[in-house]
């Protein structure tokens, strides 16, 4: 159950319910100046008992700055200056770590630019306090959509998923998509200290690290809207990480289960 504030209730594995704690919701930032302010205030709408962390990597349009006067007015909202541009998944393995070095129970990941609705995050947190250890915001199950992506998005999004489907056994239908809420301990069993992944293959690594370590993971239904200020980051380099990443983990996998099995 979720009271919709943020504190979700949970009855836990072991049949007793107790509640999650407050929710931390982390939206990496580089340059979105003109998204910043708009976000943070629909996360707060949406789910008041939340807290917000910014993670901005000196962005040169001045996000860090904005982000600032946010926190200055709310005591909820928080910012984490990075000295320079390294990549998703470092800017949320640095959230990760002060949010779990604080007492949230529940993380969150978030874009900054409007595609990940914050009007959808109760539906994610009920999951969460459902039973699930990990909920992803899926574009790819009945009921989830994308709007106002051009076709070679939906194609690399797509394809991206079902390349790691099945080279890595997931039966997860989004496994690139970067709308989550963690459970502490989930976070706490996937050994982030050697996560290695830089640009969106992180989500890819965390979405195996959590199906490896036998945590049960939910999809539910999101609509992606599409950015209407600002640019994508979404980057050649971006790409053939994720390709060569998800292709060494498939095959280290495989190898991995047949010297297992001949000893
Ligand atoms: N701090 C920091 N550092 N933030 C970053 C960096 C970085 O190096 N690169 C991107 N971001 C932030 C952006 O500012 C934005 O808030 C969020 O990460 C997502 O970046 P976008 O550039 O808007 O991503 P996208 O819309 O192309 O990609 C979306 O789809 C991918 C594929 O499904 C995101 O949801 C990705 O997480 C997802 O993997
Ligand atoms: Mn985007």
């Amino acid at each position: 159950m979720n009271d919709g504030d943020g504190t979700a209730t949970a009855r836990d594995r072991g049949g007793r319910s107790g509640s999650l704690g407050t929710a931390l919701v982390i939206i990496p930032t580089y340059n979105e100046a003109e998204n910043i302010r708009s976000i943070v205030g629909r996360v707060r709408a949406s789910v008041p008992e939340a807290h917000v962390l910014v993670v901005d990597d000196n962005s040169p349009d001045g996000t860090g700055k904005l982000a600032d006067e946010l926190a200055a007015e709310d005591d909820r909202v928080h910012v984490l200056h990075r000295t320079g541009k390294e990549g998703l998944g470092a800017a949320y393995l640095a959230g990760f770590r002060w949010g779990l070095e604080r007492d949230h129970g529940v993380l969150v990941e978030m874009d900054a630019d409007g595609s990940h609705q914050p009007e959808e995050l109760p539906r994610l947190l009920t999951a969460l306090g459902g039973g699930a250890d990990l909920v992803l915001g899926s574009r790819w199950v009945p009921g989830g959509r994308v709007v106002n992506w051009p076709t070679h998005r939906k194609l690399i999004s797509r394809g991206g998923s079902i390349y790691s489907r099945v080279l890595l056994d997931m039966p997860l239908r989004d496994i690139t998509g970067g709308y989550r809420a963690f459970r502490r301990t989930t976070l706490e069993g996937l050994g982030l200290a050697n996560v290695a992944s830089q640009g969106y293959c992180f989500q890819v690594d965390l979405a195996r690290r959590s199906v490896k370590a036998g945590f049960h993971v939910v999809e539910v239904p999101i609509t992606f809207v599409e950015r209407t200020r600002g640019d994508s980051k979404m980057s050649r380099d971006i790409f053939v990480e994720a390709l060569w990443r998800v292709t060494a983990w498939g095959l280290a996998e495989r190898l991995g289960r047949l010297l297992g099995r001949r000893t």
